[in-house]
C-alpha cells in the first residue's frame, strides 16, 4: 500500500508557544486514519501544519513530494480538502450557493452541476434545504454543507476536524456513515480528529493518539481500540 501522506518530525509554533514537538506519521492511500488526544494536545495544530496554516518546520509530503514552502492555496489545488473544527460556510448564502462557490475555482465549469447533484445524493437533507441560509441550518445540517463543499473540490484527501462536534449520536452516526461511503465509493482518503474516539476507531483503519504534540501510540484502529490505557484515558471504560 502506498504512502500518500507523510509527516515526519513536524514542530509546530504560534509566536514563542511550541505546540508540536516531533510528530511523525503516515496515512495510507485509500486509508480512514484518526488522530486522537485530549483538549490541546495538538490535533488542529497537526492539520493547520499540514495546510501551512502554522509556522511549522518537519518534512510533510504528499504523494510522494514536499508541501513545504508552498501556500495553503496551492495545497488545496493539490487535492488536499481542510473542513476546519468549527465548520467554515457562509452563513449568508443559501445551501445551494455554498455548493457553486466550492467550485469556481475549478476549471471544469460544465461538471458543476453534476458535482451538486453527487453532493445531493450523498446528502439528501441538502436537496430538501438547498434554498435555505447556511446560517440558519442546524449543526449537522451545516456540518453536512461544509464536508459537502471540500469534497467538491474532488480531493484526493479530506483534513476533519471534530466532525462530531455539538452533534446529536444520531446525527453523527449519519455523518460518519457517509464519510465511511465516501472513502470507499468515491477513494477519497481521510484524515479524521476527533474526541469521540469510540465513533471514531470504529470507522477508521489506523490510528495515532497524540499527548502535548507528540505521537504517543499508534497502530490498527483495533488494536487501538483494545489498549488498555487508550480505553481508560479516550473511551471511558
Ligand atoms: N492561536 C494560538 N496561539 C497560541 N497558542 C495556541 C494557538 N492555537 C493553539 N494553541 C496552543 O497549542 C496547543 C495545541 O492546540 P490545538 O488547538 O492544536 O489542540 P487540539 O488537540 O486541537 O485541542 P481541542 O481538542 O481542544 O481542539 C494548545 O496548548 C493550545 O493552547
Ligand atoms: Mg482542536
Amino acid at each position: 500500500m502506498s504512502i500518500l501522506l507523510s509527516v515526519h518530525d513536524l514542530r509546530a509554533y504560534y509566536g514563542q508557544v511550541q505546540a508540536l514537538h516531533g510528530l511523525s506519521f503516515d496515512l495510507n492511500e485509500g486509508s480512514m486514519t484518526t488522530l486522537l488526544g485530549a483538549n490541546g494536545a495538538g490535533k488542529t495544530t497537526t492539520l493547520r501544519a499540514i495546510c501551512n496554516m502554522v509556522r511549522s518546520t518537519g518534512a510533510i509530503q504528499f504523494e510522494g513530494k514536499p508541501l513545504n514552502g508552498k501556500s495553503t492555496e496551492n495545497i488545496v489545488r493539490l487535492g488536499i480538502a481542510h473542513v476546519p473544527q468549527g465548520r467554515g460556510t457562509f452563513t449568508t448564502l443559501t445551501v445551494e450557493e455554498n455548493l457553486q462557490l466550492g467550485a469556481i475555482s475549478r476549471k471544469d465549469v460544465k461538471s458543476i452541476p453534476g458535482d451538486i447533484e453527487r453532493m445531493y445524493d450523498h446528502f439528501p437533507v441538502l436537496k430538501q434545504r438547498h434554498t435555505q441560509q447556511a446560517g440558519t441550518l442546524s449543526g449537522g445540517e451545516q456540518q453536512m454543507l461544509a464536508v459537502a463543499r471540500a469534497l467538491k473540490q474532488r480531493p484526493r484527501l479530506m483534513l476533519l476536524d471534530e466532525p462530531s462536534f455539538g452533534l446529536a449520536p444520531l446525527i453523527v452516526r449519519d455523518l460518519f456513515g457517509i464519510l465511511g461511503k465516501i472513502n470507499r465509493e468515491d477513494k477519497v482518503s481521510i484524515l479524521v480528529v476527533e474526541q469521540n474516539a469510540q465513533l471514531a476507531l470504529e470507522i477508521a483503519d489506523k490510528a495515532y493518539v497524540i499527548e502535548t504534540g507528540r505521537i504517543v501510540m499508534s497502530g490498527s484502529a483495533s488494536e487501538i481500540a483494545n489498549d488498555e490505557s487508550v480505553r481508560k484515558s479516550y473511551l471511558g471504560y
